[in-house]
């Protein structure tokens, strides 16, 4: 393990969903390093196995270590699902997911109780913030609802097209007549359509997208294990992004959400690790 408080976070996702949790570390820890991988090659996790998240995760976070990051951050939550629980007894690093960020802030907003999750079919399948939510609090009742075409067509930049909201009004109707105040973004690509959700919903219903938190737990896991970085000379190590495969594309995406200008990504063969 890499104890140097100078040395990188390491952040993973299937694409470029992870780049939601990226750009709330930046805002939040802007004298951080980062090490980006987008599994551009892989994605989409959502509809595979667990067996196969596991080991993509395994894959990656062997790649991270060889990059010499001090943390990393799981920025996907099919891969927290299916991987978080494993790759903590395996590696020694801190590694945080997404899932448990989300689920405090909606336990804590809810005001009838009453609480939509979604997300990939892996995810809701898993039940996971079904579960966390209950050991917040054994009165709200969860409805998950999984969304498997939200991340192609992020993927594919249709966020604002008639025919993702067409999907969108399709996928979320059932949610609406559950009557739900409060409703989890359990994605890291569904904020990127954040916009056109709120409106299918109305505004009555609080989204919660666990990026904003988890960069502050990041924050206190890095305090735990005396990894802050001090100083704010971050410029002379520039954020990195590596993905699986279209690194252009990756890049052209990653400049129109980060608050950075990404000048290249460069592309690696993951099934080496
Ligand atoms: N962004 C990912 C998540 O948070 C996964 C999307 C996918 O690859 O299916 O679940």
């Amino acid at each position: 393990m890499n104890t140097d408080p100078n040395a990188p976070i390491g952040v993973f996702d299937s694409g470029i969903g992870g780049l939601t949790v990226a750009r709330e570390i930046m805002r939040n820890l802007p004298a951080e390093k980062i090490v980006y991988f987008g599994d551009t090659a892989r994605v989409p996790y959502g509809s595979k196995s667990r067996e196969t998240v596991l080991r993509f995760s395994r894959q990656i976070i062997r790649f991270l270590l060889e990059q010499e990051v001090k943390a990393i951050v799981i920025a996907c939550n099919t891969a927290s699902s299916f991987a978080l629980d494993a790759v903590r007894q395996e590696f020694s690093l801190p590694i945080l997911g997404v899932i448990d960020a989300g689920t405090i802030v909606a336990a804590k907003e809810t005001r009838n109780g009453r609480i939509g999750v979604i997300g990939t079919e892996g995810t809701i399948r898993s039940r996971i913030h079904e579960i966390f939510l209950k050991k917040l609090n054994p009165n709200v009742t969860v409805y998950g609802r999984p969304c498997p075409l939200f991340v192609p067509l992020v993927e594919e930049g249709w966020t604002h097209d008639p025919i993702t909201r067409e999907i969108a009004v399709r996928y979320l109707g059932e949610l609406k007549e559950k009557d739900i105040d409060t409703l989890i973004l359990g994605c890291t690509h569904y904020p990127l359509l954040r916009t056109l959700i709120q409106e299918v919903m109305g505004e009555h219903v609080r989204l919660v997208n666990p990026a904003y938190e988890t960069s502050l737990e990041l924050k206190s896991l890095l305090a735990d294990n005396g990894l802050i970085r001090q100083g704010t000379d971050r410029e002379e190590f520039p954020y990195r992004f590596f993905v699986s495969d279209l690194a252009e594309k990756f890049t052209m995406f990653a400049n129109t959400i980060l608050p950075y200008d990404v000048s290249m990504t460069q592309k690696i063969d993951i099934e080496k690790y």
